[in-house]
């Protein structure tokens, strides 16, 4: 696996997981919650990227706000949480998540590089909007995409292609793709971008087609990486 990327003139990011810390609402309300906090968190996200998946299959789109609510009440029912009112905190955290810790930094240095800066993710545009404005990142991003466009969530090719569409990049290997999702990462290096993942997680790659062309330990070390 090359440690370096080259020809790069976009950078294109995950949101959710890579950017943002998908297990902060929960941390924050973890009292609340008690021993099976880390669990909730957990099955929380499982359900919310299956049900992206299952709705795509079905052709029964429905925006990442409604996804994400709907599973995080799978998961609070399935451990037994009836509090609506921690239900709503939760969705309410969803919009502030915050952002690992050197987002900021690295995407300061890649802009001085000179490099297009983009989130491409499943979320809605408010979602992604109120996100992005609290994390700070606004002025460091010159596209913030989502999959509302095409009415389809990501692997699905189209989403992949929207980069392409905004950043006026017309080959995809010009594009490092970013995300620490593994199954995001190898169908974004399928789709055709050169791909980093962040080993955030310590998960082995997917059984599917596509692999990532390099691996590294956080955001920062992207920026010595193209
Ligand atoms: C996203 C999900 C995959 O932001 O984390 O698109």
């Amino acid at each position: 696996m090359s440690r370096k990327l080259s020809g790069i003139r976009a950078c294109v990011f995950d949101a959710y997981g890579t950017l943002f810390d998908v297990h902060s609402p929960v941390a924050s309300v973890a009292g609340k919650i008690g021993d099976d906090a880390s669990a909730v968190s957990d099955l929380w996200r499982m359900k919310q990227l299956n049900y992206t998946w299952l709705r795509s299959l079905m052709g029964e789109h429905a925006n990442f706000w409604k996804v994400t609510g709907e599973a995080l009440d799978y998961a609070l029912a399935a451990y037994g949480i009836k509090d609506k009112g921690l239900r709503d905190e939760l969705m309410q955290l969803y919009l502030t998540l915050d952002a690992y810790d050197d987002a900021v930094t690295m995407l300061k240095a890649l802009k001085k590089q000179g490099m297009i800066t983009a989130i491409l993710s499943n979320g809605s545009p408010k979602m992604l909007k109120a996100a992005v404005k609290s994390a700070g990142l606004k002025s460091h991003l010159d596209h913030v995409l989502s999959v509302e466009e095409v009415g389809v969530y990501k692997p699905n090719r189209w989403v992949y292609q929207l980069a392409m569409k905004h950043t006026q990049i017309e080959f995809a290997n010009q594009i490092c793709f970013v995300s620490a999702n593994s199954w995001d990462a190898q169908a974004a290096a399928n789709f055709g971008f050169q791909v980093a993942r962040i080993d955030r997680f310590g998960l082995a790659d997917e059984n599917i087609p596509g692999r990532p062309d390099i691996m590294l330990d956080s955001l920062e070390d992207l920026v010595a990486a193209i």
